[in-house]
């Protein structure tokens, strides 16, 4: 069997069938053809820009290629295996339908840095759509936040009551690791933001090319500026799929806080029947499956990443068709995350949030004990460690009455020691514990307002940043007010 390959010339025999299966990427790389028809056209122009085609025959060779697109838009492009890769199918038909021209496209460039283009310009607009759906969440959270600057919750260490929050305050709390997923985003899209095509094979290329015409013409800041390093390398996508793994951490520590939430012993939330299914058995049920499967996630996204680090480790320069491995894991993340941004979105969107449950839970677990041994420190002279030791007497007093510290009457709290006056009960009441938390960064109405401010500012910077690809000035959110 005569070899028909575009690289087939040196071969006498064709390649084993099994082997087409093994080597080609075209089943998944196909995704690629956008970002391939734009560099090849770009590729094109270039060439006739510095004289090594004439303008007529790009001209030929951008028009074909526009028909391709079309052609795999529409359903009509055949894909044949043994093609290979989206570069070389795409080739292949653009001389089918323009003739011998069509061959020269491939002059000074290859398919390994025809591939590292395709793959960053697909990296890049991931990152770029990434971005927007954290915008969107950060909006969401914030939206949710506003009303709720007053509503008191337990908040917890180690999963136990800890001291009185608001419920605006944690929504922030996520707000504020979705903005950092944002910052690494943007600072990723700026340091891999360089054009790699016309590096050619490994070395370069004798043709008079003009790369700076070409990176300008893709959007590009500059062309890299190694050609070694810019077919061999694949940090770009390992910094996108950290940025992922981020990103899914966030979202599985979110999600877990609405299967908690959700269930009976909590009852702070209820997730609408649109974002939650029922049980095959059991009829009463309804099951927090959405966040359950955004924490699941987490798994499949921090695996890509792991993947092609691995593949990565002890490879020599330059190109090495173990870098083939790389797209999979990067369009896995990206779509998992994709889905998972807007779903939480819309999970957050429309759960009903119960603040008397809330409001209910404060009554257990002595929330306010902190600020009654504070208050013995502020107005009574008594050191910390001798007010926290009577605090803990007061607490066990409660206890033992089966209430919580915050409902013991003021005849009770004096009665527990001698050195607890008559105005310590006010530091018992809830509201007045956490609006006492007035610090910057701290958990008082006042305080999560300025919060919501500070993310709001920093949300319109972000927001312009995008859209203009203008850079973000990060400290926004931190000016004094
Ligand atoms: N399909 C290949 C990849 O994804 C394209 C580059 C192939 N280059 C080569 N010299 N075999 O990496």
């Amino acid at each position: 069997m005569e070899n028909k390959k575009l690289w087939g010339g040196r071969f006498g025999q064709g390649a084993a069938e099994i082997l087409d299966k093994f080597n080609a990427s075209l089943p998944f790389d196909k995704k690629l053809y956008k970002q391939d028809i734009l560099g090849s056209q770009t590729h094109a122009k270039m060439l006739a820009h510095c004289g090594i085609l004439t303008h007529e025959e790009a001209q030929k060779i951008c028009v074909g290629l526009e028909q391709i697109k079309s052609e795999i838009e529409q359903g009509s492009f055949e894909f044949v295996l043994s093609d290979e890769d989206i570069h070389m199918a795409v080739e292949k038909r653009l001389t089918q339908l323009i003739g011998e021209v069509g061959k020269k496209l491939h002059t000074a460039r290859s398919r390994n840095d025809q591939v590292a283009l395709d793959f960053r310009l697909f990296v890049l607009d991931s990152n770029r759509n990434l971005r927007a759906l954290l915008l969107e969440l950060i909006a969401t959270l914030l939206e949710i936040a506003k009303p709720h600057t007053q509503s008191i919750l337990p908040g917890m260490t180690h999963l136990q009551h800890a001291q009185p929050v608001n419920f605006g305050f944690l929504m922030c709390a996520y707000a504020n690791m979705f903005m950092r997923d944002f910052e690494r985003l943007e600072s990723s899209y700026k340091r891999n933001n360089f054009c790699p095509l016309g590096a050619a094979a490994l070395a370069g290329t004798p043709y008079a090319t003009d790369r700076f015409f070409t990176a300008k013409a893709l959007g590009f800041t500059a062309p890299t500026l190694n050609a070694t390093d810019s077919v061999s390398d694949r940090d770009f996508a390992l910094d996108f799929l950290y940025e992922c793994s981020m990103i899914a951490m966030h979202i599985s520590r979110l999600a877990e806080e609405l299967v908690l939430w959700s269930s009976y012993e909590f009852r702070f939330i209820t997730l609408s029947d649109a974002y939650s299914t029922g049980s095959s058995i059991m009829p009463q049920k309804k099951n927090p499956d959405v966040p359950e499967l955004l924490r699941g996630k987490s798994g499949r996204v921090y695996g890509n990443l792991l993947s092609l680090l691995v593949v990565m480790k002890g490879l020599p320069l330059a190109y090495n068709k173990d870098t083939q491995e790389d797209k999979e894991g990067v369009f896995d993340s990206f779509e998992t995350l994709e889905l998972s941004l807007r779903i939480l979105k819309d999970t957050l969107k429309t759960m009903s949030i119960h603040t008397d449950s809330m409001l209910k839970a404060c009554k257990r677990g002595h929330l306010s004990a902190t600020d009654l041994a504070d208050f013995l420190v502020q107005n009574c002279n008594i050191p910390f460690r001798e007010a926290h030791h009577i605090t803990g007497k007061a607490v066990a007093y409660a206890e033992s009455l089966g209430k919580d510290l915050s409902e013991l009457s003021v005849e009770e709290l004096c009665s527990v020691d001698s050195l607890i006056p008559q105005t310590a009960h006010q530091s018992l009441d809830l509201e007045k514990s956490m609006n006492s938390r007035n610090s910057y960064g701290g958990t008082s109405t006042e305080a999560t307002k300025a919060q919501i401010a500070s993310i709001e500012a920093w949300w319109n910077c972000a927001l312009a940043a995008l859209q203009n690809s203008a850079p973000l000035d990060s400290t926004t959110p931190y000016k004094e007010s």
